[in-house]
């Protein structure tokens, strides 16, 4: 089904402040039912820019996934903070975007003999003695660690930042979705206040945003990925935004998104990642995106606004 974009009208303070919805104009739809509201979430792309997304964290200045570059993120005056969710071999849900742990920690030094180094083949405590900063520039954040998904959540709580946090490789474990909302309800991160406007789920898998959405259909989420325009409406049944890699849009495409009505009835949206050059960051907002995922904050508003 598809509609008129709406008009975004909302303006934003950050990091706890006041989130002043300025207003909205009722969209007129052409198949729809009726007028559709603005899509989920506190967007502005219409007033202030773009929403920006801390990807890892503030990534750019500081080793990704870290409780280091959540505070980074909060430090450049950002809120919303995305982050990546596996499992280790103990059942701990923990924060760290690839599968082994060897890039992005000293694991190969710490644990010798046990290549491949997969993080759902290490206990929780085996992770917890490894240095996840050392690599990262010029060593000054060494001694940073891979958090929990508990730790993580209480960091950003703390810095009053929002989260959009990723199912990572969800097929290496099962029932991760389940574990994930489960320690998010227990954090009281699935009350009205935060699924209002504090926390977006997102996976590049469909069958894990789709099972999120069945577990929690008040929760907003996002599909990782490119589909095609004839494939959007199945999308649209079970989540609210398409996240796509930059390289892959157009403002076409943007549009076909934007003119279907998510899984909460509102008219889908866009966040598009991994941008962190203001040419870019200016292309992709003159194609019409609701949000920028980038290591660097800084630079995307520096060229487009955006909070
Ligand atoms: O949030 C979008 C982005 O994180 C997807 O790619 O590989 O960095 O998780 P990746
Ligand atoms: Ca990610």
């Amino acid at each position: 089904m598809y509609v008129v974009r709406p008009a975004a009208a909302a303006a934003a303070a950050f990091l706890g402040l006041t989130l002043t919805v300025l207003g909205a104009a009722a969209a007129t739809a052409s198949t729809a039912p009726g007028p559709a509201a603005p899509a989920t979430g506190a967007r502005g792309a219409g007033v202030l820019g773009p929403v920006v997304y801390a990807h890892r964290g503030a990534s750019a200045y500081a080793p990704e996934n870290t409780l280091e570059a959540v505070d980074r993120a909060m430090w450049l005056g950002f809120e919303w903070v995305e982050n990546d969710v596996q499992r280790t071999r103990d059942g701990e849900l923990v924060v760290i975007h690839d599968d082994t742990l060897t890039r992005t920690t000293d694991v190969e030094q710490v644990f010798p003999d046990r290549k491949p180094w997969r993080v759902k083949d290490f206990t929780a405590e085996e992770i917890s003695r490894l240095d996840a900063g050392a690599w990262f520039g010029d060593g000054r954040y060494a001694g940073a660690r891979v958090p929990t998904l508990r730790e993580y959540m209480e960091r950003v709580g703390h810095n009053r930042q929002k989260l959009l946090l990723e199912i990572k490789k969800p097929e290496l474990y099962p029932g991760i979705e389940r574990q994930t909302l489960d320690l998010l309800e227990d954090m009281g991160w699935l009350d009205a206040r935060h699924v209002e406007g504090r926390l977006v789920v997102q996976s590049f898998s469909a069958d894990s945003v789709r099972i999120v959405h069945g577990l929690r259909p008040d929760l907003v989420t996002a599909f990782l990925g490119t589909p095609t325009v004839a494939e959007l409406p199945r999308y649209a049944e079970f989540t609210d935004r398409i996240n796509p890699w930059h390289t892959t849009i157009s403002a076409d495409w943007v549009a076909a998104v934007h003119g279907l009505l998510g899984a909460h009835g509102k008219a889908m949206e866009v966040d598009t990642w991994i941008v962190d050059d203001a040419a870019t960051a200016r292309k992709v907002q003159a194609m019409g995106v609701d949000g920028i995922i980038t290591n660097a904050p800084d630079v995307v508003r520096g060229a487009v606004g955006g909070y």
